[in-house]
């Protein structure tokens, strides 16, 4: 059911919320690209089971397709799924899970069919205007796999069609899910999960027999560049908090490439999208003298072979070139948009060159509104001046340009049979599934290859409870205890609030927003943020983990008066452990393999002799041990 949005204010905290306890077969959690993709497939395989959808959020506005998307940057069409995979391989040095990959490209294109078919409006070459992409209509093309679209509402689009599927009494909006909960009796088997609402003093308890988390990834983990009032702005939605990782981790599962991360170049201050302006717009990135550094710089690939010297050049590279010119002192970046429009404009008519300039703005207002308004605030059209880019803060995620991760099961008919254990993107525990941005090591799936292998994961969540139909699930702790351990930081606020005359400053309490300040500094100066031009070193991690251990010693002290401040509080827990796994890893690959999202400067190179594997975790939640490991990288197609 849906709630209505809130008064003005905040909704008090109380210390005894209610508690509503529930039993379903299937659970999804988050209501994003991926499980919207869940939604709609589910029913077609299990049509009788009992299935509950939670979004921490509202699903017409959710997750990282909230603003809305201006292009689709997955759709094979004409091109071969083998070399989606190379290009995806190359974009991300070379460790991928090819037989991942190869799945999603296989069935990414039904989806983007549905969208069509559901009101999504895509572009089209002249002439193919009313053949949908499904009878071989020609789309509009801004790269080899990206397709243009008129996507503000492409979030509400693939909402409605999941909610229908579903049905809204087996939805519920604005409830955040704190923790996935193991079986009392069966090891390494999950008996569902436990939320709070975010609009009513409520706690749910939920029992599944399998569950799809696809909670996004992990923004804010890093110290954001905009400060104060636009810390708010951030390129990366500000819903995903790292809850996929964090969930999955603290029940056992294995983690896979949590040293990648993703630092997009973007226009400065708004966050807008630049694979527009590149791809469609051809426009080149220059430095302060106007140099193209991408060829100024292009013998500095040469060091980072086979990778460097591919037709498109890695993501992470991209960037390595470009924080060189700004190290030199050649910056700031600029988007050269007024010689890119000069260009497009070359031969065209009034009206022509009109249409181009809507189409550059709309790349904005159709994802990105607040960079059209910065635009707009400067005094800026890009066809007089060009806009700065720059790097921005790292973040965690598995379906963008990054991928970190859940080791999951593949498909059985590609890869080698111990990366598939019987149900695909099953993670290692039982029931436990993961799509989007919670896979690792299989980037470059984006919006269409999220809702493709979130239709994967239900498929195979199906067969999971055929073949289980017998498992009872059931609880190690009771409602009552686990309703208390979520509403501990309200607690904690009513017990003190009184002794100190300002709600947020207290000698018992840190309150959420102080305590993410004191995460995002620790990562910022010690795990290769920003403001260390990404750089990070053993020692500086060691350092990192140190704070980190006082850091989550205080974060028990969180302290919350209000629901969203509750919210914010578990927010900060799910960050801590992402940022935990992250920092673990970096430590453990002695290389920099991501050279541009981040460099340890004690081993500055990529060694592909030592270290082209996968790299794993495991968290064991009955020691509390970590472990990490090596996992043998193995090539499916052939160069
Ligand atoms: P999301 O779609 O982000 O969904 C996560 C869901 O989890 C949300 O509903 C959220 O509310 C919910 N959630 C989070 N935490 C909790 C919790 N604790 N409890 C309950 N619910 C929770 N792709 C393209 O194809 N083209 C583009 O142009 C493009 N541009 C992008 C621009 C940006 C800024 C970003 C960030 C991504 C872009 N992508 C693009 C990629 C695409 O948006 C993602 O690949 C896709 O949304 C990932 O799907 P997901 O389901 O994993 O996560
Ligand atoms: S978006 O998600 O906000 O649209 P972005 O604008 O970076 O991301 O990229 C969109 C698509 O263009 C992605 O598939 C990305 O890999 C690709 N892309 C962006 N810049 C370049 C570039 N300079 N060269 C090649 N591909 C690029």
């Amino acid at each position: 059911m849906a709630l209505p949005n809130k008064p003005l204010g905040e909704l008090p905290a109380v210390v005894d919320p209610e508690i509503e306890e529930r039993e379903v077969d299937i659970l999804f959690i988050g209501g994003g690209m991926a499980n919207c993709g869940a939604a709609i497939e589910v029913k077609k395989w299990a049509p009788n089971a009992k299935i509950l959808l939670v979004d921490k959020a509202a699903m017409e506005r959710s997750g990282a397709v909230a603003q809305g998307l201006s292009a689709i940057n997955t759709y094979l069409g004409e091109n071969k799924i083998e070399d989606y995979v190379r290009m995806v391989r190359n974009d991300l040095m070379g460790i991928v899970r090819e037989d991942l990959i190869y799945d999603v490209g296989r069935h990414v294109d039904d989806s983007v069919h549905l969208f069509e078919e559901w009101g999504l409006p895509v572009w089209k070459q002249a002439g193919d205007e009313d053949k949908p992409l499904a009878e071989g209509g020609k789309p509009v093309r801004s790269g080899k796999w990206q397709i243009m679209i008129n996507g503000e509402s492409y979030k509400p689009i693939v909402a409605e069609a999941a909610k229908a599927a579903l049905g809204m009494d087996n939805i519920m909006e604005r409830v955040f899910i704190v923790k996935i909960l193991l079986d009392a009796n069966k090891p390494n088997t999950i008996a569902g999960a436990v939320g709070f609402s975010t609009r009513e003093n409520k706690v749910y308890v939920i029992k599944c027999k399998t569950m799809l988390v696809a909670c996004g990834g992990a923004v804010n983990v890093f110290r954001p560049r905009s400060t104060g009032e636009g810390m708010g702005r951030a390129w990366y939605p500000v819903w995903n908090a790292g809850s996929t990782h964090t969930m999955a981790m603290q029940v056992g599962a294995e983690l896979t490439m949590m040293e990648n991360r993703f630092v997009p170049a973007r226009f400065k201050d708004g966050y807008g999208p630049v694979g527009a302006w590149f791809l469609l717009f051809k426009c080149k990135a220059v430095n302060a003298l106007g140099e193209d550094y991408m060829v100024r710089n292009k013998d500095m690939l040469k060091q980072y072979e086979p990778y460097g010297s591919a037709p498109v050049t890695p993501t992470c590279l991209r960037n390595h070139l470009m924080l060189h010119e700004i190290k030199s002192g050649r910056g700031p970046i600029y988007m050269n948009t007024v010689d890119g429009m000069a260009k497009l404009f070359e031969g065209k008519d009034k009206k022509e060159k009109r249409h181009l300039e809507a189409e550059a703005w709309e790349d904005f207002l159709d994802m990105t509104v607040g960079q059209a308004g910065l635009w707009a605030g400067m005094s800026i059209a890009p066809e007089e001046t060009n806009s700065e880019l720059m790097p921005t803060e790292p973040y965690l995620l598995g379906s963008h340009s990054g991928c970190s991760g859940i080791w999951v099961s593949g498909p059985e008919d590609i890869g080698p049979s111990e990366w598939s254990w019987g149900y695909n993107r099953m993670t290692t525990v039982n029931g436990l599934f993961t799509a989007g941005d919670g896979v690792g090591a299989s980037g470059h799936k984006f919006s269409s290859g999220s809702h493709a292998e979130g239709r994967i994961a239900a498929k195979s969540m199906a067969k999971y409870i055929r073949d289980n139909a017998d498992f009872a699930p059931s609880l190690k702790s009771s409602a009552k205890e686990l309703a208390d351990e979520i509403y501990a930081p309200v607690k904690l606020f009513h017990e003190f609030k009184d002794l100190s005359t300002a709600l947020d400053i207290n000698p018992n309490y840190i309150k959420p927003k102080g305590l993410l300040m004191r995460l995002v500094k620790i990562t910022d100066e010690y795990g290769g943020g920003c403001s260390t031009n990404y750089i990070t070193s053993g020692k500086l991690l060691d350092r990192a983990m140190e704070l980190l251990e006082m850091l989550r010693e205080d974060s028990q002290k969180m302290a919350a008066g209000d629901l969203h401040e509750l919210m914010r509080a578990w927010e900060n827990y799910h960050r801590i452990w992402t940022v935990e796994a992250h920092l673990r890893h970096i430590m453990f690959r002695e290389e920099s393999r991501y050279p541009g999202f981040y460099y340890r400067s004690d081993f500055d190179l990529i060694d592909d002799e030592n270290w082209k594997c996968f790299v794993n975790s495991k968290y064991d939640p009955e020691t509390g041990k970590w472990d990490v490991f090596k996992k043998e990288y193995k090539q499916i197609i052939p160069a």
